[in-house]
């Protein structure tokens, strides 16, 4: 709807809505919402005050509107475009936990320099992405050269690893990043060897490593439900898309609108673009998939269709990071569109 309010009009609503929902926060003792790390995920007011998330909605629209008017028909049109555009770009950088990462301080900051020695990225690479992302409060450098998370990648997320074998996957991931907690998801037939494989690690990455035998045909059990994300590593490509529907499907009932599912398996490249040694490893996978398994590696295309058809259109390809050199893993991230 298109506001007759004036640009002060607009403003001094905002600031009554802001008022109210100070003092309802100060009255109710409960937390200024924040960006800091150690801030709220969620604007700290529970469904049942309904009448205080009708103001808030209010104030989410006010603002934005304010904004719009103030950036003007032209560049809001052409800023949104080059926003979006720029933004699965610095898609890798919300796979760098920074907790635990050697160079990282107790308070919880790396020097850019550190950062791309252990990610493999150029400094220069590195500090483009952390900007990008910045813009958007996921990372905050408190002083120049040094980058530190928001409350946007919480510490202590829960991962659950579908299909996750005997548990090496989690288990490598979980001895670099001493914050992230793993349920492993497998056939019950490899619980045994699984268990000694975990217990078989030190005690602070045993510990946050749990093996729970589970069919993922089935609806997915309490303890991997709404979990911050999911991992399914080299095992959609061994399924033909009836199955893997049903899998995906499974997953997609629990994940929460904030989760996010990482595919790790290969993307087909259109035939010519990679070398021929390379495009003949991953013609050969696929055709091996076909004969043992009636499945195949799937190209990106049939990875969006997938995806969609799987989660009605909910679910969506949102990042993609390519293999290194020689390697064919690609990287796909799906969140709720
Ligand atoms: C190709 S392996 C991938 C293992 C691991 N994700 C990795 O990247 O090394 C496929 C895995 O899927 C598991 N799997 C097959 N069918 C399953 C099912 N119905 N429920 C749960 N896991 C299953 C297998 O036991 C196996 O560990």
């Amino acid at each position: 709807m298109q506001s007759s309010l004036s640009l002060t009009e607009l403003a001094k609503s905002i600031l009554e809505d802001a008022q109210t929902l100070d003092s309802f926060l100060s009255s109710h003792n409960l937390p200024q919402p924040s960006f800091a790390a150690d801030g709220v995920k969620d604007f700290p007011v529970g469904t049942e005050h309904a009448d205080i998330h009708v103001i808030r909605h209010r104030l989410i629209d006010a603002t934005k509107e304010l904004r719009d008017l103030v950036v003007g028909p032209k560049d809001t049109i052409k800023w949104m475009i080059m926003n979006v555009r720029s933004h699965p770009g610095s898609q890798p950088t919300c796979y760098f936990p920074l907790q635990g990462r050697p160079g990282c301080s107790e308070g919880g900051s790396i020097s850019l320099a550190e950062l791309a020695r252990t990610t493999g990225l150029t400094e220069l690479d590195v500090a483009r992405f952390v900007r990008r992302t910045a813009i958007n409060h996921i990372f905050v450098e408190p002083t120049p050269g040094h980058v530190a998370h928001t409350a946007t990648l919480p510490a202590g997320a829960k991962v659950v690893d579908l299909g996750g074998a005997l548990g090496h996957i989690s288990l490598g991931i979980a001895e670099k990043f001493e914050d992230l907690e793993f349920v492993v998801e497998d056939q019950d037939p490899l619980m045994e060897q699984a268990c000694r494989l975990i217990s078989s690690y030190p005690d602070r990455i045993a510990k946050r490593v749990k093996f729970l035998p589970h069919d993922f045909f089935q609806p997915q059990p309490a303890e991997a439900r709404a979990a911050d994300a999911y991992i399914m590593r080299y095992i959609l490509h061994d399924w033909s898309d009836t199955y893997a529907k049903e899998i995906l499907k499974n997953i997609f009932e629990v994940m929460r609108e904030d989760s996010r599912l990482i595919i790790a398996d290969a993307v087909m490249p259109p035939a010519g673009v990679l070398p021929k040694c390379q495009e003949e490893v991953l013609r050969s996978f696929d055709v091996s998939m076909l004969a043992q398994l009636n499945s195949q590696e799937r190209t990106l295309e049939m990875w969006k269709g997938l995806i969609e058809k799987s989660g009605g259109g909910r679910w969506k390809i949102t990042g993609i990071v390519s293999p290194p050199k020689g390697e064919s893993i690609t990287i796909l991230e799906v969140k709720s569109s």
